[in-house]
């Protein structure tokens, strides 16, 4: 294998990695002269399901407190049960700020902060229970990692992983160590997505067919260029010389819930395609005009502005997925399921579900089925946000959701959380392998099975209904 394509697997984590299956779909020689990556392996023990003893208070430890990790704080202090006891970051004016802000709360937090390495003390301390990932991407396997390893469980922001060693990793110690591995993404927990599932899981669209996801964000404006928004403007650096669906998993996650992916089916093969850079070096260059900092940016091969990539499953479903955060275009998550009997799209607004091929239903037909597939677990989160005074704040980040408040519950009543190890680590592998197969000429790359073959055997996540329990943690 050549140099260049060695250098450039070892970036985005399949170095020393075959792309396995190239030879039977066809595709290229290059790859036919590399050993194969971890496709799959025997599993240790199931994650899957597997209930952790339960903790009447979850101790918690939180690392990374910017944008979303300052939300953290406050999201979790809103649940009972949960008791902050350490703030990690960097910059020490953050982890006094986020002290600050729980002011007049029972916690009482430790601070860390001053070196890159600090938060290992907090992974390390011996009276945590959760420890939450809120920092830049490339910490964020390291962290859970050393957090699982001491014990610990993780609460991720997304992704997880950037590679396929780090997602195998993550599953290799989740399943050693029995710690929850949890990655923070769209998924049915928000309320409209979670009647899709309902819905689809009582059978109103029939068989499956087609999902189709996507994170498009027009981030350049107010995020990416503009200066110091991240810490050392880690997101704008993250396009940098790499095209492919970076941030694949608020789309996935609720397609890969109705679909029953690790639970009854499996992800195969993907391709993935690209278009070129249309914006974000214009716009790199424009900055430098008027402020010499950008001139550092000027001269990168951007990622495409879209990255579309297509996923066959193994019972033959597909899945469509897009990434875009530069092009002028609205928000979309798109969360479109289509069956054999009827199809449900959320964006673009408003919420739209068909049961024929003529027009979709009208508003009054798509609310009275709304509220009659509302399930269980979206109630009694309202109910219990009703009776308390959480989630007045004027950002999402900072209000408590579904997702926070369904873990810290599991995690009290010892039940098997929602969203596994397995899930964030396949739902994180689209980012290498979307990104080898755009940098090969789209062709077919096959997706690892990290169940090790338990997703014929597993039962279905996503207990919506509270059949098993729980769903009795107050809000505060
Ligand atoms: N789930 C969601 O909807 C959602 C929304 C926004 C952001 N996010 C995710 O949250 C994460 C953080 O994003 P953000 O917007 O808050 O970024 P940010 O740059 O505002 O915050 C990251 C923080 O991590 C700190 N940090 C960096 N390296 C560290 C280290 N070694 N030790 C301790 N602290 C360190 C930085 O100082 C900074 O305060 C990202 O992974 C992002 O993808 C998720």
């Amino acid at each position: 294998m050549n140099n260049s394509r060695r250098s450039f697997l070892k970036k985005i984590g399949l170095a020393g990695l075959s792309i396995p299956g190239l030879g039977f779909f066809g595709g290229g020689d290059a790859a036919q002269d590399e050993e194969p990556y971890q496709l799959t392996r025997p599993q240790r023990f199931n994650m899957h399901g597997y209930a952790a003893p339960k903790l009447d208070t979850v101790k918690v430890g939180i690392i990374g407190l910017g944008n979303r990790g300052s939300g953290t704080v406050l999201r979790l202090a809103s649940i009972e049960g949960v008791e902050i006891r350490a703030l990690c970051d960097l910059i020490p004016e953050r982890v006094e700020s986020a002290r600050k802000s729980l002011e007049g709360t029972s916690h009482d937090p430790d601070g860390y902060s001053g070196s890159e390495t600090e938060w290992e003390k907090v992974c390390r301390r011996d009276d945590l229970d959760l420890i939450s990932v809120v920092t830049p991407w490339k910490w964020h396997t390291p962290m859970a990692v050393c957090a699982m390893e001491n014990g610990k469980h993780v609460y991720t922001e997304l992704p997880a992983a950037q590679t396929i060693e780090d997602a195998w990793k993550l599953v290799d110690t989740s399943e050693r160590t029995r710690r929850h591995c949890f990655q923070i993404s769209g998924s049915c927990h928000r309320s409209m997505q979670a009647v899709m599932l309902n819905m689809a899981r009582k059978g109103f669209f029939g068989d499956l067919v087609h999902g189709e996801g996507a994170y498009i964000h027009h981030l350049l404006e107010n995020y990416m260029f503009n200066k110091g928004k991240y810490q050392g403007d880690w997101r704008l650096k993250e396009n940098l010389n790499r095209s492919g669906n970076l941030y694949p998993q608020h789309g996935l996650g609720p397609i890969a819930q109705m679909m029953d992916l690790n639970y009854g089916d499996q992800m195969d093969y993907l391709v993935s395609m690209s278009s070129n850079d249309f914006m974000m070096q214009d716009w790199a260059r424009e900055a430098a005009q008027t402020d010499d900092y950008y001139e550092q940016f000027t001269d990168w091969n951007y990622r495409g502005n879209m990255n579309t990539t297509i996923i066959k499953t193994k019972k033959g479903r597909t899945i469509m997925l897009q990434h875009d955060v530069s092009s002028m275009r609205p928000y979309s998550n798109i969360h479109l399921i289509s069956g054999t009997k009827g199809a449900m799209r959320r964006h673009p607004s408003p919420v739209r579900i068909a049961t024929g091929h003529d027009d979709w239903l009208s508003r009054e037909e798509t609310e009275a089925l709304v509220e009659e597939y509302t399930p269980e677990m979206i109630k009694r989160f309202n109910r219990m946000l009703s009776q308390s005074e959480a989630g007045n704040y004027d950002h999402s980040y900072y209000n408590v959701d579904v997702r926070d408040w369904r873990y810290i519950d599991c995690l009290r009543n010892g039940l098997p959380i929602e969203m596994d190890v397995y899930d964030a680590a396949l739902w994180t592998s689209i980012i290498p392998l979307s990104e080898w197969s755009v940098a090969n000429g789209s062709k077919p790359v096959k997706v690892p099975d990290f169940t090790g073959g338990a997703w014929k055997s597993n039962k279905r996540g996503m207990d919506i209904e509270l059949e098993n329990g729980g769903g009795n943690t107050r809000l505060i």
